[in-house]
């Protein structure tokens, strides 16, 4: 389904042991191996095909924010590899309570056979990494979300068939959502447009980098605030909520602010017939998106938080 010039074990090799963090630091090669992976485990499940390729393997699940998907779907892809998943909230454990992310990391990694985490502070999550021996997955946090990513590129590899070329427009916030999606879409050769508000822009230095990516891929990365300009032609329309976790008291200057961002059929009428609207969810009906778009035709919603579980299935074979 995607091209991928690299022997498939040379790319499995290079991936086992290591942590997944941005995204930034994997091949395009990698995420094609890692899509193709997804996409074949999905079939050989729906086949009743499921080889306990984990099995006596635990993964750790640190939360300090909430989670639906995140915390099921890998708690499920575990138990289907045959491995099992281990739920913690951070607030329960000593670094909750000041141990520190160095003594933690060294002492996790004489239990388990690797981490998610979602946390606050990217900066904590990759000192985690630094002392780890184990692979240590990024369950979201401020600037990220690298396993978001892989099932949206999933769904719409599913969808359309390939990837290269295909216009993914992202409206809303330059948050977490957006930068992965951007930096994963930008290594599959697709053509991206960040439309924003003014104030709410994607990480400027991201942005380079995501644009560095998308052209040596033949793909392109441009940023607008203007909607309407965006979604023009679009094969592919995401959004994401305009007030993230842990931004609650910024909710009503966001909502006014953001009022021009709304996915909505006029806006919508832009792109292209047959085009695809994603969410990462959980979604904010009439805020960032019209119920008659996320509930119509065109929405793979619910296909799409399907995916995380066989995305993160590739992941967690790959890197345990
Ligand atoms: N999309 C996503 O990460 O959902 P949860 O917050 O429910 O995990
Ligand atoms: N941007 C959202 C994504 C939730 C999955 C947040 O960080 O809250």
């Amino acid at each position: 389904m995607l091209k991928c010039d690299i022997p498939t074990s040379e790319i499995a090799k290079g991936l086992k042991g290591r942590d997944l963090l941005t995204l930034l630091d994997y091949t395009s090669e990698e995420i094609s191996y890692l899509l193709n992976y997804a996409n074949q485990m999905k079939k050989n499940m729906l086949l009743g095909d499921m080889p306990p390729i984990l099995a006596g393997k635990t993964l750790g699940m640190i939360f300090e924010k909430h989670s639906t998907r995140t915390r099921i779907s890998f708690e499920v892809g575990m138990n289907q590899l045959g491995g099992q998943a281990m739920f913690m909230n951070a607030r329960d454990m000593q670094i909750g309570r000041g141990e520190s992310v160095y003594d933690t990391g060294h002492v996790l990694s004489e239990y388990l056979d690797g981490v998610m985490i979602r946390a606050n502070s990217h900066e904590m999550v990759k000192e985690l990494a630094e002392h780890s021996t184990i692979p240590i997955i990024n369950g979201l946090t401020d600037i990220y979300h690298p396993c978001q990513a892989l099932a949206d590129l999933l769904t719409i590899l599913e969808v359309k068939g390939s990837l290269a070329g295909y216009k993914l427009v992202y409206v809303g916030d330059g948050n977490n959502v957006a930068h992965s999606l951007v930096i994963a879409a930008a290594h599959m050769g697709m053509h991206v447009v960040v439309a924003t508000p003014q104030g709410y822009e994607f990480n400027p230095n991201l942005l380079v980098k995501a644009k560095a990516i998308a052209e040596a891929n033949e793909g392109s990365v441009l940023e607008t605030t203007n909607p309407v300009e965006a979604v023009t032609d679009a094969d592919v329309v995401y959004t994401d909520t305009w007030t993230s976790m842990g931004q609650e008291e910024e909710a009503a200057k966001r909502l006014e602010e953001f009022k021009d961002f709304q996915i909505n059929d006029e806006l919508v009428a832009y792109a292209k017939k047959d085009y695809m609207f994603l969410h990462c969810l959980p979604a904010h009906r009439e805020e960032e998106v019209a119920t008659s778009v996320i509930d119509g035709p065109n929405s793979y919603v619910f296909q799409q938080a399907g995916n995380r579980l066989h995305a993160q299935k590739a992941v967690l074979a790959s890197l345990l």
